[in-house]
């Protein structure tokens, strides 16, 4: 059975009560238990982790190799200055489907550019918790080696 870690960075430990305007109502846990469904439902294993630091997010890219096939990641506003957490993505033969909420490219200027995108297998944004559930069917679809 494929693995997928499904991996949030800074400020999404928020989700349910920080701007719910732009991010939605969801907590972080209630958007995990429809990936967790899903994943049922997909046949994949899943696992999740949070953190709000920049080098915990590159040991745990670094740490997928040989434990999960491929990752959803939301790095939060790292997304748009963390050559860092670009360079991991890029170091490892995971492949890694970089997810948000809103729609980056409709937002503030500065979140218009993802550094770590380029480094990534594909990108979805802007549909809300659906982009967790839509990066994880493109993670299983990869991870099975089937991406259509
Ligand atoms: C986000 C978008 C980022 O610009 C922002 O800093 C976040 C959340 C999203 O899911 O829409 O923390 O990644």
């Amino acid at each position: 059975m494929a693995a997928i870690l499904v991996l949030n960075g800074p400020n999404l430990n928020l989700l349910g009560t920080r701007e719910p305007e732009v991010y939605g109502s969801l907590t972080l846990d209630e958007v995990e238990t429809m990936v967790r469904e899903r994943a049922g439902a997909l046949g994949v294993s899943v696992a999740f982790v949070q953190t709000n630091h920049e080098g915990e997010l590159v040991d745990a890219v670094q740490a997928s190799v040989g434990t999960y096939d491929a990752i959803v990641f939301n790095p939060g506003a790292f997304t748009h200055y963390s050559y860092a957490l670009r360079d991991a993505v890029a170091s490892v033969p995971v492949p890694v489907i970089e997810v948000h909420l809103s729609n980056i490219a409709a937002r503030e200027e500065f979140r218009a550019t993802s550094v770590i995108a380029p480094a990534c297998a594909g990108q979805v944004s802007g549909f809300g918790p659906d982009s967790y559930l839509l990066g994880l069917e493109a993670a299983a679809r990869l991870a099975g080696g089937s991406a259509r």
